[in-house]
């Protein structure tokens, strides 16, 4: 039997960020599961350049500090992002910050960037080797900072060298001004000075480089991201963050909390923004699909909306760690049984 069926219902008998901070610690320590399966080679793909095992990654928020990639790659994750992490250290928002909706199997947090830092991080990092799985680097801002781009080019200097892929994350609601970064103007020049940075760090060889964006922005806004990707050096969009709404049917008693909705409800905004950044974008950037996906059909209908890579947190948090295995058997069948030999032919299917 495995170790959550024991240990999963007292988990969530604690409060959220203390079982978060003792699964973590079990997990750094070596106590995770082991020996997943070989993954179905019908899950093996290639994006922005890299090998993926299979597309299902464990998305950002999980493991901020660098301390559990190895064990979640362990457990069957396709590849893992670490973050996000702040140039210095600093605490996030005061406790409490994160809130179980388990009725909606939904999550609020206002975390607000809670961070080590990069120097802690990156002293971790340089364990990690290239070809030991896909390790990417979520990139955040302090919140007192005066110069946003200059944090995230800060990351790309610390990082590049040690990360497969770096993302720019300009969506997180818990730090003020943040998403504004995702207007064309601010977008632009953090953007190019994150190209810069990395360019100057690696000599040429520079990781792949993503944005994540939120659920929350207007077509308009969709157009102006899908121009500025187009003319950057942008290698991926991930699509999306947590969402600042709250649907009228969510029936948790914290549905009030101020922060970010994640898990079932952001299931279908987030599948249509996706949907809508494929069509801007015309399949020409590959797009990693996030946001309430908790079983084999949801991976299945984020890739057919147009995402060549997915990712999870939420629902990990209410079904536990089987749930990784049971979400690449459901995908493999359904990709077998509508005669697909490989995942990359079916991403984007539902717009043909
Ligand atoms: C507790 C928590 C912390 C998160 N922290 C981050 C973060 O630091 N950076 C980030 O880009 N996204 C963060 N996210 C957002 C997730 O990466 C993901 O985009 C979002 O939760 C939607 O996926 P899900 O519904 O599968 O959880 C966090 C989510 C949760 C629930």
């Amino acid at each position: 039997m495995d170790a959550y069926r024991l240990f999963g219902p007292l988990l969530r008998l604690l409060p959220p960020e203390t079982a978060h901070h003792l699964t973590v610690r079990a997990l750094a320590h070596g106590f995770g599961p082991r020996g997943a399966a070989p993954d179905d080679p019908v899950l093996a793909t290639r994006v922005f350049g890299l090998n993926f095992p299979n597309p299902v990654g464990l998305a950002a928020g999980f493991d901020k500090e660098a301390e559990a990639y190895r064990a979640m790659l362990d457990l069957g994750f396709g590849f893992v992002e670490v973050g996000s992490i702040t140039p210095r250290p600093q605490p996030g928002n005061p406790p409490p910050r994160v809130f179980r909706l388990p009725e909606d199997r939904a999550v609020i947090n206002r975390l607000g960037f809670n961070s080590g830092g990069h120097a802690a991080a990156a002293a971790r990092l340089v364990a990690h080797r290239p070809g030991a799985g896909v390790v990417g680097i979520n990139l955040g801002k302090n919140r007192d900072s005066a110069d946003a781009a200059a944090d995230y080019a800060r990351g790309a200097t610390v990082f590049a060298g040690l990360a497969d892929y770096l993302v720019v994350n300009v969506s997180s609601p818990n730090t003020p001004g943040l998403r504004a970064l995702q207007g064309p103007a601010e977008l632009t020049e953090v953007l190019s000075r994150v190209t810069a940075a990395m360019d100057k760090a690696t000599t040429g060889h520079s990781p792949p480089l993503l944005l994540k964006i939120a659920p929350d922005l207007a077509d308009r806004d969709l157009e102006d991201i899908a121009a500025v990707v187009g003319g950057q050096a942008v290698d991926g969009v991930i699509v999306s963050n947590t969402t600042v709404a709250r649907p009228p049917e969510l029936k948790g008693r914290h549905r009030q909390e101020a922060g970010g909705l994640s898990g079932r409800p952001l299931f279908a905004p987030s599948t249509r923004v996706l949907s809508k950044m494929y069509r801007l974008t015309a399949g020409s950037v590959p797009l990693v699909g996030v946001g309430g996906i908790a079983s084999g059909a949801d991976a299945y209908a984020k890739i057919r909306a147009g995402a060549a890579l997915i990712q999870l947190y939420t629902a990990l948090i209410y079904q536990g760690p089987a749930l990784v295995a049971r979400i690449k058997s459901g995908l493999a069948a359904r990709l077998k049984a509508d005669g697909y030999r490989h995942v990359a032919d079916a991403v984007g299917a539902d717009h043909r």
